[in-house]
This record gives C-alpha cells, sequence and structure tokens, in this order.
C-alpha cells in the first residue's frame, strides 16, 4: 500500500462525521500530522468527547469543533458562514458524514429523500459553498468518501426523492452512486484551479454504521461487518492518504480502493448523466 506523509503542519482540514468510526480515526491521523483538524458533528456532547480524546491522544490542540447537522441546508449554510468568518484558509474538505436509512422513506426539514440528503445532496452543498475558500487555499484536496455499494446504484433522474418509486435498499447505493458522479464532474469543472477531488471506498469497516437504523437484513449485515469488517484506523488509511500524501498531488477525478486508484462503475463515467445530475442537485439545493 502507498506511504502516508508525516507533516500536515500549515494545513487546515475539515472532516464531517468526525466524532465517530472513519472520521474520527481520519480526524486523529490528520491531527498526528500537526494539521489544524475541523471536526463536524452534529452532536456537540458525542463531538467533544472525540475532541478530547484526539488532543490528548495527538498532543496537538489546533482541533476545533462546528456542529452542524448535514440532514438540513440551513445548518450546512450556518456552518460555511462560521468557515468563511473564522478561517483564513481551507487545504483539505473530506466529505466523510453518512448514514443509511434503509426503513421507511424519511424526509429532512427541506423535504428531501434523507438517504440522499445526508449521503449526497450535503456534501454536493457544503462543496458548492467551500470553493472559494479551498481555490483561494490552493494547492487543496477534496475527499469524499463514497461505498463500494455505488455499484449496485442506479440513478432515478427523474425520481432522485424516491417519491414514485422508495425501495429502501436501493436509496443508499443510489446516493454512493451521485457521490462518485458528482467527484467526476467536479474534478472537470475544478481543471486548473489547483483543488482536486477524488472519493473512495473505505471497505468494510467496523463502526456504528446503520447500527440502529436498519432492518433485519441490514441489522444481520452490520452483525457481520461488526465481526469480520476491518478497524476504523484500517478504514479511514485511504481517506488520510488522498489527504496528505505528496504521491496524489495534483491527481483528480479517481475513485480509490485501499489507496489504489480503480474502476468505479462503468455508468459513473457517463459524462452527460453527471452533468444532468449536477444541475439537478444545484436546484435542490439552491447553489
Ligand atoms: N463502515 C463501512 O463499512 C463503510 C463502508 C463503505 C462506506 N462507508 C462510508 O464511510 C463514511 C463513515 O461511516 P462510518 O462507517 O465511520 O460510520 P459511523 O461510525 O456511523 O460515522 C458516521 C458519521 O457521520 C455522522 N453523521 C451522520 N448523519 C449526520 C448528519 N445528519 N449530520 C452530521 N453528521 C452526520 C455521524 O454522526 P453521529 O455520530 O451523530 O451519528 C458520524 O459521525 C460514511 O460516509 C459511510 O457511508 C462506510
Amino acid at each position: 500500500m502507498p506511504t502516508v506523509t508525516s507533516s500536515m503542519q500549515g494545513k487546515i482540514c475539515m472532516v464531517t462525521g468526525a466524532n465517530s468510526g472513519i472520521g474520527k480515526a481520519t480526524a486523529l491521523a490528520l491531527a498526528q500530522m500537526d494539521a489544524t483538524v475541523v471536526m463536524v458533528c452534529r452532536d456537540r456532547a458525542r463531538g467533544e468527547e472525540a475532541r478530547s480524546e484526539i488532543t490528548t491522544t495527538s498532543g496537538n490542540n489546533a482541533v476545533d469543533l462546528l456542529q452542524a447537522d448535514l440532514s438540513s441546508q440551513q445548518s450546512i449554510r450556518q456552518l460555511v458562514e462560521h468557515i468563511q468568518h473564522h478561517y483564513t484558509h481551507l487545504h483539505v474538505l473530506i466529505n466523510n458524514a453518512g448514514a443509511a436509512f434503509p426503513g421507511r422513506r424519511r424526509e429532512t426539514v427541506d423535504g428531501l429523500e434523507t438517504t440522499f440528503a445526508v449521503n449526497y445532496l450535503a456534501p454536493f452543498l457544503l462543496t458548492n459553498l467551500l470553493l472559494d475558500a479551498l481555490k483561494a487555499s490552493a494547492p487543496a484536496r477534496i475527499v469524499n468518501v463514497s461505498s463500494a455499494a455505488h455499484k449496485s446504484g442506479s440513478i432515478q433522474l427523474d425520481d432522485l426523492q424516491a417519491e414514485k418509486r422508495y425501495r429502501p435498499m436501493r436509496t443508499y447505493p443510489q446516493a454512493k452512486l451521485a457521490v462518485v458522479l458528482f467527484t467526476y464532474e467536479l474534478a472537470r469543472r475544478l481543471q486548473g484551479t489547483g483543488v482536486t477531488a477524488n472519493c473512495l471506498h473505505p471497505g468494510f469497516v467496523a463502526t456504528h454504521f446503520a447500527q440502529s437504523d436498519g432492518g433485519s437484513a441490514v441489522r444481520l449485515l452490520v452483525k457481520v461487518i461488526g465481526s469480520f469488517g476491518a478497524s476504523p484506523q484500517e478504514g479511514a488509511k485511504t481517506s488520510i492518504y488522498l489527504a496528505s500524501s505528496p504521491e496524489v498531488e495534483g491527481v483528480t477525478g479517481k475513485y480509490f480502493v485501499k489507496s489504489i486508484p480503480r474502476r468505479s462503475a462503468a455508468i459513473s463515467y457517463d459524462e452527460s448523466l453527471q452533468r444532468h445530475l449536477w444541475e439537478q442537485s444545484a436546484k435542490l439545493v439552491n447553489v
């Protein structure tokens, strides 16, 4: 496996979903490399607990905690306003937060299907609102955590919100496929700016993922991953590599597994689909 760099001193790195699992392991590793780490968490108490553990373990006090519920567009916009006022630069954005809600169809406060909103529309909106900050900090990197599950996904452009037909086991793969399509379109749009965009599958990792929200099939899958899955530290390696390694300086528009570029699902390379999805997403989040 490719190596990881040892110093991120002077770099400001934001990690969403940083209180738990892969995101927490990613935030810790970046703190250990002396980066300034901005943890984005939805629950202040859980976030504080993780932040305290990270500062103690890393010996790095430059670890900030920002609270945001990524299922709410207003919360995302408030988060971005805070960042614009309090940070001079943003060198790395890791869109890691994710969740699966495989039971009944649920809607966010914005009236959007929740799995699609949290896993895909949130990174889409957050990234778009932070693009100027990232460009002004170039070289900068955007790292989107997708999943191998994207390979069983398809994009229903005429029913992104699954209003006509809700298939619980399809929403998460669709959202993670959308993350890959978004990453490729974003990388193309960012050509020449010094900002790269890549996505990844972290492996099957024993975390809190979908532990409380799944139906019986999902709970069984989560139990199996819990028994045989990799550690969060192992699962974070590709995110850390893409955020920090000089080996991927300038590399953009790729899907990584175990820190190696791999082919994503054939449909994810469809540029027309990438463009159409971007246009529809922009309308859904008003950017
Ligand atoms: N674990 C795996 O095997 C696996 C495989 C492929 C891809 N992934 C992806 O890896 C990423 C990290 O997942 P994980 O396995 O580390 O799971 P995890 O331990 O459940 O961590 C998910 C993180 O996302 C946060 N989050 C969820 N909904 C949020 C919201 N509305 N607003 C803000 N934060 C929110 C969670 O916060 P709370 O603690 O407050 O819930 C938590 O910090 C996800 O994108 C997931 O899809 C995981």
